[in-house]
């Protein structure tokens, strides 16, 4: 059957490019506001948010100015909230969620309930491990996140209804249960395709969400505080990133028809997926691997720009023409997540002996801009976002390259949860853009007349 069917399918493609491909000035010609966003580089204004809030640039005098980037999670700026409970030397991912998810930041109290009833559901529902995890493994935990979010449906009594508080009881255990799925979905894995033995752990009581994930992706559940640490900042700087990052946009998108949590959290874990969204981690790590294989000299600069330049021209690397890690919709001078990662990367980097990496993917991150404004001759202002040392931050916690994304998308559930209630309680309107007809019409032809 594979190869009719692949033979049909080359058949088809034979000229399928050349007949459906179109110019893409006819993007001008129509003023279509392609990738939706607006001449500018803006993205084209789809709603309005209280969750977060994303800056890159500011208007002035009716001119869009670059300017260091900024986070905000409800209000508070991610820098603030980061030092708030480093300096008292707190877990901050509980307090996190609880700031996006619920509008404001907890009490003592209010954080002690709170960390305690995410404790208590982070056990999947009776059977589901077994039934949906171990009878159906995948190789891409992606994709076994995606699955999962659809198969909860059918452990939810009230999987449809749309009331604030049914919207936020689902949001929690989600946001409870997502590392308990990524951490057995990854044991089964390894034991189904890396011929590894399968050891389950379960989530433990009385651990922060980013000790729990670790004791449970390491087969002999041990780790340290500052690598906890370490994993808990990461989880607290991927959370939320406005109403149009294409993840939370395609929540949004979903829940505009009304549809069910898990339809739309499925939908948007295959957004970031992608590689030009939560996938990039994963791909810098790739990149860095190509570099290093085919780059003599790191340190020689004019060859690893004449190499930077090849990626770009699609001419090495994977071919897609992009630097991973490099780049943002929103932001121009900095990212502010690239920024605190990096610091800790480095320090990191010099405790384990890879300060020589660092300083490759530092090297990467200055010469870019150089060599993609020469290449592309672009003016575009593009500097290092969060992809750039997030995955090499998780190497050296020894967490593998296909649970970047996945950490990313358990940051990220908080986020896309909040999105989903401010959409479905607020948003009043299904999301509905339109695209342009350019076929001609043409009549239909009887089969018999058909050369
Ligand atoms: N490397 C090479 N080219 C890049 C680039 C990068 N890192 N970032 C942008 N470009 C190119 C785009 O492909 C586009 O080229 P084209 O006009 O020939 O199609 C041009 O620059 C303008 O891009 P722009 O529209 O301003 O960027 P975007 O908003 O569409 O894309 C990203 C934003 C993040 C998707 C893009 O920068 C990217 O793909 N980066 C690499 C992947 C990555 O790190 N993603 C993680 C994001 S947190």
């Amino acid at each position: 059957m594979g190869d009719r069917l692949n033979g049909f399918v080359s058949k088809i493609c034979d000229g399928y490019i050349e007949k459906n491909k179109f110019d893409p000035e006819i993007y001008e010609k129509f003023r279509v506001h392609r990738g939706l966003r607006n001449p500018d580089g803006s993205g084209v204004l789809a709603g309005v948010t209280r969750v977060g809030s994303v800056q890159g640039a500011i208007m002035v005098d009716g001119d869009r100015v670059p300017v260091e980037g900024k986070l905000f999670y409800r209000g508070i700026e991610i820098r603030d909230l980061i030092k708030g409970f480093m300096n008292e030397e707190r877990f901050g991912f509980a307090e996190t969620i609880y700031l996006i998810l619920i509008g404001n930041l907890p009490t003592k109290e209010q954080l002690n309930e709170f960390s305690s009833l995410l404790d208590d559901l982070r056990q999947l529902p009776d059977g589901f491990t077994e039934d949906m995890i171990l009878k159906a493994p995948s190789k891409d935990i992606m994709n076994k996140i995606a699955r999962s979010m659809l198969a909860l449906y059918s452990y939810d009594d009230n999987p449809d209804g749309c009331s604030a508080e049914n919207l936020i009881r689902q949001s929690l255990e989600l946001i409870a249960r997502i590392p308990t799925i990524v951490g057995h979905a990854y044991a089964v894995k390894r034991h189904y395709y890396d011929n590894e033995s399968l050891i389950l752990h379960r989530p433990q009581k009385g651990l922060a969400l980013a000790e729990d994930l670790l004791q449970m992706l390491r087969p002999d559940g041990y780790f340290t505080n500052d690598e906890a640490r370490m994993l808990d900042l990461c989880l607290v700087l991927h959370a939320e990133h406005g109403g149009g990052n294409n993840s939370a946009f395609a929540t949004r998108v979903l829940s505009s028809s009304g549809t069910d949590t898990y339809s739309a959290l499925a939908a948007a874990i295959g957004s970031l997926k992608g590689p030009r969204h939560g996938g990039a981690n994963n791909k810098v790590i790739a990149m860095l691997r190509d570099i290093m294989e085919n780059v003599k000299d790191w340190q020689d600069q004019d060859e690893l720009k004449a190499y930077l330049a090849k990626l770009i021209r699609k001419e090495a690397g994977d071919r897609s023409g992009l630097i991973y890690g490099m780049g943002h919709a929103v932001y121009t001078l900095s990212d502010p997540r690239a920024l605190v990662l990096k610091e800790f990367a480095r320090k990191l980097a010099s405790a384990r002996a890879l300060l020589a990496e660092f300083e490759l993917i530092e090297a990467i991150e200055m010469l870019t801009p150089g060599v993609f404004a020469q290449v592309k001759n672009d003016t575009k202002i593009i500097s290092a976002n969060v992809d750039m040392y997030s995955g090499f931050v998780y190497s050296m916690l020894n967490i593998p390259p296909e649970l970047y994304t996945p950490m990313f998308a358990i940051s990220r559930m908080v986020g896309w949860c909040s999105h989903r209630i401010e959409e479905t309680l607020f948003g009043g309107r299904i999301i509905r853009p339109a695209y342009r007809p350019i076929t001609k019409e043409r009549e239909y032809i009887p089969l018999a007349d058909r050369g």
